[in-house]
């Protein structure tokens, strides 16, 4: 008798959760007439899509590929003007859903001239977004991503030309021009732009040159052989006004912008927000900095270390670069610049070096994300002291 009650006690649990699964589906099977598509998805693994560091055409040509297999969500967009060199920054845009407008996640790289590996952990990341199974919910699905892999094409194909040669002090580089054939300089910031072809000097540093108290930090203008040369007004780069033009017309789509920078001293990794420009502090500072602590937990570094969290210009004030831009001019709630380690010019083929910062620039870029879905309580629970999604 006992064992009939429960026989049919288990019966009817049963009935009851076939029932739930048809009413409320997981998210990532639900067919919806919304346009939501079901995804050919898998697990990408750990490996690394992209082995080597890619340089602009490897990053067009992926972007291309991307946009050619999943017209329905991928969009590749060519902002302009073109660089000096004529090459045009790509924005590659996701949406899970067409039909309905998801909060805005708009990821940034290589404004740097040296920031190699940065291309490379936007393209891993669009690749996961796009095709792994375990980043469909909550990332791919729940936001709409805007992704810049590389916004200094000219400056990262002039490091990556000369990588074999012999470096030399930026002085004497900039003022040598004999030695300039055979050398090249030990560190380059910026981009290649010129202000006459007579002028031995070049480039402006395009992370200087946004129209936010630009200049702010400095009595005197750094010249142009400086590498923090901000340019002789404000948005001079055709780069910056490239990104200027993109991210005025997204607007407040955008609720959470990541500058992927890369931090060149070892153990020196950093997860940094606005200001830049002033020791004041922003008027969402304690959000800012309890969703980059929460970031940094989640996003422990492989030796066991996390991330330092704070406020950018705790190291020093910087004026005129993008993520002031977005935070002062734009309007963006939730800004952040990520530094992991990235040797200067490091060995073009350690794939070693080249994936742990990778790894690091992904993992950092989803625990934000995390973070501030925590923040907001978006489909989050607490079941005895741990979050749990669904
Ligand atoms: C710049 O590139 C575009 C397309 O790649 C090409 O059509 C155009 O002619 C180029 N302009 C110059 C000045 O080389
Ligand atoms: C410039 O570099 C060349 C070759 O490295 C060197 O021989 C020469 O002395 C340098 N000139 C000056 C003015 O430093």
């Amino acid at each position: 008798m006992l064992l009939q009650f429960k026989l049919y006690l288990i019966a009817v649990l049963y009935f009851f959760g076939a029932l739930f699964m048809i009413f409320f589906p997981p998210r990532n099977f639900k067919l919806s007439g919304s346009g939501a598509k079901i995804r050919m998805s898998r697990s990408v693994g750990h490996g690394l899509k992209y082995e080597k560091y890619v340089d602009y055409s490897d990053m067009v040509t992926a972007a291309e590929r991307m946009a050619r297999d999943d017209p329905g969500v991928v969009r590749l967009v060519r902002l302009k003007p073109p660089t000096a060199e004529n090459r045009s920054i790509i924005a590659l845009e996701l949406h899970s859903d067409k039909q309905s407008k998801k909060p805005g996640i708009l990821i940034m790289g290589a404004l740097n001239g040296m920031a190699w590996g940065s291309p490379n952990a936007i393209l891993e990341l669009a690749e996961k977004l796009l095709y792994d199974s375990s980043y469909q919910t909550p990332f791919f699905n729940d936001y709409d991503w805007y992704l810049i892999p590389m916004g200094n094409p000219d400056g990262i194909h002039f490091t990556q030309a000369q990588r074999d040669l012999q470096p030399l002090n930026v002085q004497e580089w900039s003022q040598n021009l004999t030695a300039r054939r055979r050398s090249r300089p030990a560190e380059w910031h910026k981009n290649v732009d010129r202000a006459s072809e007579s002028d031995s000097c070049f480039g402006t540093n395009i992370n200087r040159n946004f129209a936010f108290h630009w200049q702010d930090d400095v009595k005197k203008t750094p010249g142009r052989c400086s590498q923090w040369f901000p340019g002789v007004e404000p948005f001079s780069t055709h780069e910056a006004q490239a990104l200027r033009k993109y991210v005025d017309r997204l607007g407040d789509t955008i609720e959470l912008a990541v500058h992927i920078h890369a931090s060149f001293e070892p153990k020196k990794e950093l997860l940094l927000y606005p200001w830049r420009y002033s020791k004041r502090h922003p008027s969402n500072y304690h959000a800012l900095q309890d969703i980059g602590e929460y970031a940094a937990r989640l996003s422990r570094l492989p030796d066991g270390r996390i991330y330092e969290v704070h406020q950018s210009s705790n190291d020093g004030r910087v004026a005129g670069s993008i993520t002031d831009y977005l935070t002062g001019v734009v309007g963006t709630e939730l800004v952040y610049l990520l530094k992991p380690y990235h040797r200067k010019y490091p060995i073009y083929t350690d794939s070693k070096h080249l994936k742990a910062y990778v790894e690091k620039a992904i993992s950092a870029t989803l625990s934000l994300v995390r973070g501030w879905r925590r923040s907001t309580n978006q489909n989050t629970l607490t079941f005895f002291g741990k979050d749990v999604e669904f």
